[in-house]
């Protein structure tokens, strides 16, 4: 055997021997360095902790330490002057590069925990939690004798400074305790930074002593037309009911609303600020402030607030007043926000009031600004200043680059249909967070793609140097609540995919395999915390399916304690319904309901299987045909497939089922119909994955395989169709009603795995 041979194997052996078992190593987000070990160290009542010589450093960090303990054991742990068999140390280390790096050595004698800063003892302390048993979470004594934890080394750091999360509380009001509950999250998974998006057209949810009708009056609504979709899909699922305690009576009438006192915020910040976690607040501004403005109707040019085409009436920027009050708004912010970094707002400003005003026409005249988006720059560029003279730092979604941006600014970028922005902005050389719309909105509808599609996000875009690439400071992911109107439905959209969001920010390692089993063990954590996650998805099937003789449905368990449940008669499956056997025979066409249970009565989303019957459909025979699909473009606004006209715009051709590149760009509303035949290899009833934003439908053979029709966010759906082995007619119908497009066809045969069709099945003429 050859030297070089040699070490390969002995690297590949010894990688292997260290290779951690994800369900006794089960930490999200994953540390930088484990190295496992055998063995455990127990905790029990004997244990003690040992302090550094400073006894003030980590004392805060110390006590959360302990009140793990105590959660464990029912009391802490005896504090001792020294290290040594049965102790758990706390130490500095000042050698250590950042504030949140931290080393954790587990050995059956002593647990070692190090950190540069109370931060990075925090983050370790959290590590050592997921390390403890789930009995310990959410409650206040598990009375557990011992807490056996696993021998480890790990060395730690995050690769991202901005680890965020953002939630709207305007559109849907989110209780004192429920914000509490989300910071609890934001620490367990090792996230530092919660953007709280404060004020909007439906809401303004902070009490500013100054402006005492912002509150009273713009923090409470009737019903609005979200809140009526809400209603009527609670009909369904109980978690679209709107939470009842942001409902009152007032002067006969119904009103939903609610806001955070100035005390109120002071303790959730305080409470974050335990968790080494900053609050970002946002009060939007010029756009969505309908609700400031209805309180205070002079701050817009034409005194009041309307709803726009896209957008409401902004407030002024070409009017003194306007700057005083957003100064005097924001200057309680700050006194109330310690955070260095605040967010302005400054998106989806509608800017005809402007273009109207006598005022403003005089502001650009004066200042030589030629366009609307010039005196929306304007208007941020004179807010950033007074951020700055207060010592903060701005924030601003991505259209503060349209009428130029500062070099200071920070852009938070969204917009995934404007890809170019972050480029520009990091080479301009401002920092840029990264929050596009796909996939790091949460408030789009999770489905089994949503965890794999955030955990393979690259925070940082296409076209950056190395250089560059370092203002990209980290991404967040935003949570909108127009359709999210109670906590758990909070829950079930936020969760699990934050945690693939924190794995992506603080180790960007990308073994989603290996996470998925960890995942599975903070599952149990989460119902521990009483979290309404999203169920893992169940597999095996398609929306749409065909029935060609006797159909056995097998469907496997996400987890063996999981009990997954049917109906045949249209209902939604619940506990009672019966449980599907391990091989279902399915009784004939028609549909069948499933739903998963967890052992505390969490359910998943309901699936529903439509069968048809069908027979295999014989090839068809042409000669003389191409690799590849034709693509016939369609260069206007198309609300649904079936909408297509005939005759194309134009004609291009592409290798696979792909919209080839350049169709749609700046956002442009488009229709495509990719056309040609399909040849399969073998005889077999084929699975059809496609996942479209907009709308997509999938015919072969003429029969309509996958509907996944009409204007939505990235969708999959999936059917069946059965063929012989050869060549099948096959159209997929496209619609895109402009922002930015997704589409993505997949196929499964046979039980096998999920997986793109390749090119060389593709023939046109
Ligand atoms: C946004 O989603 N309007 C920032």
């Amino acid at each position: 055997m050859g030297a070089v041979l040699f070490s390969v194997l002995l690297s590949i052996s010894v990688a292997r021997a260290q290779e951690a078992d994800p369900a006794r190593y089960a930490i999200v987000p994953y540390p930088q360095q484990l190295v496992p070990a055998a063995g455990d160290f127990v905790i029990t009542s004997k244990t003690r902790l040992v302090l550094p010589s400073d006894k003030t450093f980590f004392s805060k960090e110390a006590a959360q330490l302990q009140a793990l303990i105590r959660q464990g054991l029912g009391q802490a742990l005896p504090v001792a002057a020294k290290a040594g068999n049965g102790t758990i140390v706390l130490k500095q280390d000042t050698q250590l590069a950042g504030e949140e790096d931290y080393t954790l050595a587990v050995t059956p004698q002593q647990v070692t925990i190090a950190a540069k800063t109370p931060t990075g003892m925090f983050r370790a302390v959290q590590t050592l939690r997921q390390l403890m048993p789930v009995a310990i979470e959410g409650v206040k004594n598990a009375k557990l004798a011992k807490m056996a934890i696993p021998a480890v080394k790990i060395t730690d750091h995050p690769v991202y400074g901005w680890r965020g999360m953002h939630l709207d509380v305007s559109r849907h009001f989110f209780s004192v305790d429920y914000l509490k509950k989300f910071i609890d999250l934001l620490a367990l998974y090792k996230m530092n930074k919660f953007h709280i998006h404060l004020t909007d057209d439906q809401g303004w949810r902070i009490e500013i002593k100054k402006y005492p009708l912002l509150t009273e009056q713009g923090a409470w609504r009737e019903f609005n037309n979200q809140d009526s979709v809400c209603m009527e899909k609670a009909k369904t699922n109980p978690d679209m009911a709107i939470d009842q305690s942001h409902i009152i009576r007032k002067n006969g009438k119904t009103l939903y609303g609610g806001f955070y006192t100035q005390a109120q915020m002071k303790e959730v910040i305080a409470y974050a600020a335990a968790r080494h976690i900053d609050m970002i607040p946002e009060i939007d501004m010029p756009g969505h402030m309908m609700a400031a403005i209805k309180a205070y109707p002079y701050l817009s040019c034409e005194g009041g607030s309307t709803w726009g085409p896209l957008f409401t009436t902004p407030i002024c920027p070409c009017n003194e007043k306007t700057f005083e009050f957003a100064e005097n708004v924001y200057s309680e912010i700050f006194a109330l926000f310690p955070s260095e970094y605040v967010h302005l707002g400054a998106d989806e400003v509608e800017k005809s009031s402007w273009a109207k005003s006598p005022l403003c026409e005089g502001v650009m005249k004066a200042n030589n600004l030629k366009t609307v988006e010039e005196l929306q720059s304007y208007f941020v560029k004179r807010m950033e200043k007074f951020f700055n003279s207060k010592g903060k730092k701005l924030i601003g979604w991505d259209e503060i680059l349209e009428g130029g941006i500062s070099e200071t600014a920070i852009l938070m970028y969204w917009r995934s249909w404007v890809p170019d922005a972050p480029v520009k902005a990091a080479k301009n050389g401002n920092k840029v967070i990264m929050t596009p719309g796909n996939p790091l909105y949460f408030d789009g509808i999770p489905d089994r793609n949503s965890i794999s599609n955030v955990y393979h996000f690259d925070p940082v875009p296409k076209g950056l140097t190395a250089d560059e690439a370092a203002h990209i400071i980290g991404a967040q992911a935003n949570t909108w609540t127009e359709w999210i109107p109670s906590e758990k439905r909070a829950d079930f959209m936020i969760f699990p995919r934050m945690t693939a969001l924190a794995e992506v920010l603080w180790t960007h390692r990308q073994d989603y395999d290996n996470y998925l089993l960890r995942l599975h063990q903070q599952y149990k954590r989460l119902d521990q915390l009483k979290v309404h996650y999203r169920m893992p998805d169940l597999d095996g099937f398609t929306d749409d399916n065909v029935l060609v003789g006797k159909t056995v449905l097998k469907l496997q368990k996400p987890a063996p304690d999981i009990s997954i449940r049917y109906t045949t008669d249209g209902t939604a499956p619940t506990m009672s319904s019966p449980e599907l056997p391990e091989a279902f025979i399915v009784p004939g066409p028609g549909t069948i309901k499933l739903a998963s249970f967890s052992p505390s009565g969490s359910s998943s989303d309901i699936y529903t299987l439509n069968y048809r019957k069908q027979s295999f459909f014989p090839p068809v025979n042409v000669e003389g045909l191409q690799s590849g699909l034709q693509v016939q473009y369609f260069g206007s606004s198309y609300k649904g497939v079936t909408k297509l006209p005939d005759t194309a715009d134009s004609i291009v051709h592409v290798s696979n089922a792909i919209i080839p590149e350049g169709m749609g760009k700046g956002g442009k509303a488009f229709g495509a119909k990719l056309v040609g035949y399909i040849e399969v290899p073998e005889t077999a009833i084929y699975s059809f994955f496609l996942t479209a934003d907009d709308g997509a439908n999938l015919y072969i053979e003429g029969d309509k395989v996958v509907d996944n029709d009409g204007w939505h966010a990235p969708v999959q759906k999936s059917g069946q169709v059965a063929l012989q082995k050869g060549l099948h007619p096959f159209e997929l119908k496209f619609v895109e009603g402009g922002g930015g497009y997704t589409l993505k066809l997949e196929y499964r045969v046979n039980g096998g795995k999920i997986q793109a069709v390749p090119d060389s099945w593709f023939k046109r003429k």
